[in-house]
């Protein structure tokens, strides 16, 4: 049994200071050193002791202000939430105990206060460690597992392109694709994620949207159309796909990243029509839509990702002061991997 933290114990936070325009500046965040939480804990809550963080990419439109219903609205002053690991310290939850290693999703603190019906919390097994748990068999994967599998129905054969296929829910998309049976373009910035898409994901072919022509590319790798493409970007890059689907196709809307810094709703394809003559399904989905099949995937990852099957890269930061700028690496692509902030250290 871990020892109970006191009430005297240092709580560090982030918290919003206010909203960003554009992309997050340090100014948005406030550092606040707070105490252990010291508001009794309600039936169904536990605290969570945080060791890492995965910076998603979405906490950037719960920044935004409140008025979009299907997501949720960080309040000034809150604590910024996002995905986490750690160890359960107190509970009052009937299916965790202290000492439980989970994750979850939590905030950008030591402790946390969480609910776990509400918060797609899971105990970690064994073998997986806390980076593991928000990394390689974490939120992204599951995403990049269940998108290109369920939403996009894959079919051994189908030629299938994924955008932002270099990061951590595109590459495992990606992979889970191929060990499909289907053929795989994935498209990248730069020659560094390319190569490693290649050599090390086994792709098909690549498009480096910093250096070359995407329509051009897409149309030269997909002369006969593309059947499934699982969109992490949006805009123009989801425009071109469209403009490429094959009879039949799928369009697997899993992030619109280039539009979370606008301040405005991110524009969708102008020419609706294709989908309707092309008898073409466009369809988004969240993650945690699948949670209650979480166990059986995390078995195919863990297999795949055991023997070698499924290559996966973790992009590990240093402490805690250093969140809100390692955050920002995923709008300019500086991340190389999974992006983590380990404060276990
Ligand atoms: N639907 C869900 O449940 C769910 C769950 C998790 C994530 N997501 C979504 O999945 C997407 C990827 O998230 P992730 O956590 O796996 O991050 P990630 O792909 O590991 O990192 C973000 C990457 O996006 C690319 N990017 C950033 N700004 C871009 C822009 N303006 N145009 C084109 N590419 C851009 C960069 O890659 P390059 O260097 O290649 O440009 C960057 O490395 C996000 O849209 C996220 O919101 C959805």
């Amino acid at each position: 049994m871990m020892p109970r933290p006191q009430m005297t114990t240092i709580n560090r936070q982030w918290r919003l200071a206010r909203r960003p325009s554009g992309i997050a500046k340090r100014e948005d965040f406030e550092y606040v050193e707070a105490s252990y939480p010291t508001t009794p804990l309600q039936d169904g809550e536990v605290v969570v002791n945080n060791y890492a963080f995965l910076c998603a990419p979405t906490i950037r439109n719960w920044m935004d202000p409140p008025g979009n219903s299907l997501y949720p609205s960080i309040n000034l002053g809150q604590v910024i939430m996002g995905p986490a690991s750690g160890v359960v310290v107190e509970s009052r939850h009937p299916d965790f105990s202290p000492g439980d290693r989970v994750a979850t999703i939590s905030s950008w603190q030591d402790y946390a206060v969480i609910r776990p019906d509400q918060s797609m919390t899971r105990v970690l097994p064994d073998d997986h460690g806390f980076i593991e748990a928000v990394g390689v068999f974490g939120l992204n994967s599951l995403t990049g597992y269940f998108g290109i599998r369920e939403v996009g129905a894959i079919q051994s054969g189908d030629r299938v392109l994924v955008s932002g296929a270099a990061g951590s829910a595109g590459s495992v998309a990606a992979q889970v694709a191929k060990l499909g049976g289907c053929n795989v373009v994935g498209i990248a910035g730069g020659p560094e994620k390319c190569r490693w898409l290649l050599e090390d994901c086994g792709l098909d072919a690549i498009i480096d949207y910093k250096s070359e022509d995407i329509r051009t590319r897409i149309s030269e790798l997909f002369p006969d159309g593309i059947n499934v493409f699982f969109d992490n970007v949006g805009g123009e890059i989801l425009q071109a796909a469209v403009d490429n689907m094959a009879e039949f196709g799928r369009i697997v809307l899993c992030g619109q990243i280039t539009g979370y810094n606008d301040n405005a709703a991110p524009e969708g394809p102008r020419n609706m029509m294709r989908l309707i003559y092309g008898g073409i399904r466009m369809q988004g989905f969240l993650v945690g839509h699948f949670a209650d099949r979480f166990d059986n995937a995390l078995r195919d990852l863990t297999e795949w990702e055991r023997s070698g099957r499924l290559a996966h890269r973790e992009d590990v930061r240093s402490g805690f002061a250093a969140i809100p700028g390692a955050f920002n690496s995923l709008f300019d692509g500086s991340n190389t991997g999974t992006l983590i902030v380990n404060i276990d250290a």
